[in-house]
């Protein structure tokens, strides 16, 4: 049986209900993937949950069903007590691979989609300065992502998804491609602005320490078929001390998690 995860607080009225989410792909020889299976997940508005767990657990499958890219093949999904339909303005995806236009410069990456919203150009432009400022990259409005790092490519992209004010965010590994200290750099400021616009972010990572650093929970998948195996409340005060004590006690117990998993697939292939 699936893990029931509820948000903290349960007086408050959750954001994102899934229920019985199940995800089957057929193969071209006739053959079935259970990518996902009876998954019980409930987020708060405002909350930071990461999903973890190994590859081909079906995290990102599992994200795509919650942000409306995918149907699921039974259960369902609500946001904000309405069932998912497809992709949102209000619920938006950043990817691994920023997904900018090149042909744009950074401005016209953030004003795009606001102007798609049906926002008049200089109401648009404003609100792009105002966000692109947020994210410290004022200084390269009007460069092409050509002309700039990976990790401001990202920034980018969090811009541009911000400037809509969604009220879920979802990110799928959005800072695996970058360095190590883009990527400290970018979860500090990923907090920062989560802390500022109070968004729900829904986060998937391969990285512990990072899931650790951000998330209130932690989804633990396990694979074949893809389920949540536990989730782990981190009680730590933000900002995160990689160094304190406690933080490695969570480190541990994850660590300790994800082997046992490890351990229980290695037997089950037997
Ligand atoms: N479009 C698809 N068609 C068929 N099978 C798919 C499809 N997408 C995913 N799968 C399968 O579903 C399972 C879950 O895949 P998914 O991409 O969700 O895993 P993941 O946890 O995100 O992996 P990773 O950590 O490598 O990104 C895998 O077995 C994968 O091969
Ligand atoms: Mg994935």
């Amino acid at each position: 049986m699936s893990a029931i995860a509820a948000g903290p607080g349960d007086q408050l009225k959750p954001k994102i209900v899934a229920t019985g989410l199940e995800k089957r792909y057929c193969s071209a020889r006739g053959g079935e993937t259970v990518a996902v299976m009876g998954v019980e997940l409930s987020i708060c508005a405002g909350e930071f949950v990461c999903l973890v767990g190994p590859s081909g657990c079906g995290k990102t499958t599992l994200i795509q069903m919650m942000c409306g890219f995918e149907p699921p093949s039974a259960g369902r999904v609500l946001i904000d007590g309405e069932p998912i339909q497809g992709p949102n303005p209000d619920h938006i995806m950043i990817f691994q691979d920023y997904g900018l236009f090149p042909w744009r410069t950074v401005l016209g990456n953030v004003v795009f989609g606001l102007e798609a919203l049906g926002m008049s150009t200089p109401e648009a432009k404003a609100r792009a300065h105002e966000t692109l400022q947020l994210v410290g990259l004022s200084a390269a409005a009007h460069q092409h992502p050509h002309q700039i790092s990976s990790g401001m490519k990202q920034r980018v992209a969090i811009a541009r998804a911000l400037a809509v004010e969604p009220s879920v965010l979802f990110m799928d590994e959005p800072f695996a491609a970058l360095d190590a200290f883009t990527r400290l750099r970018l979860q500090d400021e990923i907090l920062r602005l989560w802390e500022v616009k109070r968004t729900t972010v829904v986060f998937v990572t391969h990285d512990l320490d990072e899931a650790i650093a951000l998330a209130q929970r932690v989804v633990l998948m396990a694979s074949s078929p893809g389920r949540i195996q536990r989730v782990m409340t981190i009680g730590l005060p933000y900002p995160r001390e990689r160094t304190h004590t406690d933080f490695s006690e969570y480190r541990r117990e994850l660590f300790e998690a994800f082997h046992l998993l490890h351990a229980t697939a290695a037997n089950s292939a037997v």
